[in-house]
């Protein structure tokens, strides 16, 4: 059997050496490039593809895949909103994902982003680095006096509400599925109005559809608490970045935590020396701010994870490839 994978970086290798080694049967190749149209032509002769990637997996590259006779595809993350179902289907694509691999990092990492903002720990930052070390005006709020609002009670969202309870957070959730231990603890509001209206600190933990693309609109935001925080860890096109520059600009709401961005692709896992570099005009609006704090997609990056993403995707393609049928098949038919 042969395996080839995209968008392989250094820090993966190690996990997918360890891989092969337990797995001598599989031929794997790889390549640093991403998954499109003219890289799709190097898993010629595989059985399946692996791929990691936040560009769109394009219709062109998907063809080209399916012309060489490869309908196999594991991605090493959760989200798959980069997929046009349609193209799947149309070219008899098999999906998987890799639905849990640390629910942990990402939860850690929005918890830590609602920290750093509660504490202004950017504006003593920005103080130290001109030799200023004294207290005001830059007092901070402690969880225990916070209303956190948690969108989304899936594995991550989980994660983050017991980790919040530790530091002695009020919490109130929304999810269209009402989880039984978080129901069990009387945490679900109706409706996401009731939320915003309860949330000191607002928190996205939901995958991105049509449906929920700017749910946080000018609307949303009107709906909020004077001085809310907004931290998103998620995607970043939940999130309408014109009303979350309005309601910093108005003081309506009083600081954002973002690992995830509209358009981030133009701007994250480059590097342009200065903010004034960034060459999306409402990016660098937001990294300007020291009430922003933002993460480049970073949020899943810990040893812990890179493990797990590598060894249950090529898990989960070798298994398709022999004709399995992985318990993490994502379903491009819903409803
Ligand atoms: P999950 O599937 O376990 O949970 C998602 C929850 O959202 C489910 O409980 C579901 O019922 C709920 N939901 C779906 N649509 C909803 C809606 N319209 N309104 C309210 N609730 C809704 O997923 P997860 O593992 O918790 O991950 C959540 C998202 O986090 C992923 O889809 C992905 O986009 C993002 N993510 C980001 C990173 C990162 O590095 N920043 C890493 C992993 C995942
Ligand atoms: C996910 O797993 O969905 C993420 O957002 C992580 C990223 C590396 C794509």
């Amino acid at each position: 059997m042969k395996i080839f994978a995209y968008g392989i970086r250094e820090d993966e290798k190690p996990s997918l050496k360890k891989w092969e080694a337990a797995n001598p049967n599989v031929e794997v190749g790889y390549t640093d490039n991403i998954l499109t149209a003219d890289s799709a032509r190097l898993a010629e002769g595989c059985d399946g593809v692996v791929t990691l990637q936040t560009a769109p997996y394009t219709r062109e590259a998907l063809e080209v895949l399916s012309k060489l006779g490869v309908h196999n595809i594991s991605i090493r993350n959760v989200g798959f909103d980069n997929f046009d179902f349609k193209d799947l289907n149309d070219l008899g694509f098999t999906l998987t994902n890799v639905p849990v691999y640390s629910p942990n990092a990402i939860a850690e990492h929005t918890v830590l982003l609602m920290g750093r903002l509660l504490r202004r720990v950017p504006e003593f930052d920005e103080k130290f680095d001109h030799g200023d070390f004294t207290w005001a005006p830059t007092i901070g709020k402690e969880y225990r006096e916070q209303t956190v609002g948690v969108i989304g009670t899936g594995h991550i969202g989980r994660v983050v509400i017991q980790i919040l309870q530790g530091f002695g957070a009020k919490v109130v959730a929304y999810d269209v599925y009402h989880n039984p231990e978080i129901e069990k603890q009387g945490l679900y509001v109706d409706s996401l109005e009731e939320l915003y209206k309860q949330a000191d600190i607002i928190t996205l933990h939901v995958p991105l559809f049509d449906s929920n693309k700017y749910m946080i609109n000018d609307k949303a935001i009107a709906q909020m608490k004077n001085g809310v925080y907004i931290i998103n860890c998620a995607r970043g096109e939940l999130i309408d970045t014109d009303a979350l520059i309005k309601g910093l600009d108005s003081g309506k709401i009083a600081g954002a935590g973002l690992d995830v961005l509209d358009n981030e692709n133009a701007v994250f896992g480059k590097v342009w020396s200065s903010v004034d570099n960034i060459p999306d005009a409402k990016i660098k609006n937001l990294a300007k701010r020291t009430n922003v704090i933002i993460t480049p997609h970073s949020a899943f990056y810990t040893e812990t994870a890179i493990y797990n993403m590598i060894t249950t995707a090529f898990d989960s393609n070798k298994a398709l490839n022999q004709g399995e049928k992985p318990h993490n098949i994502v379903d491009t038919n819903p409803n």
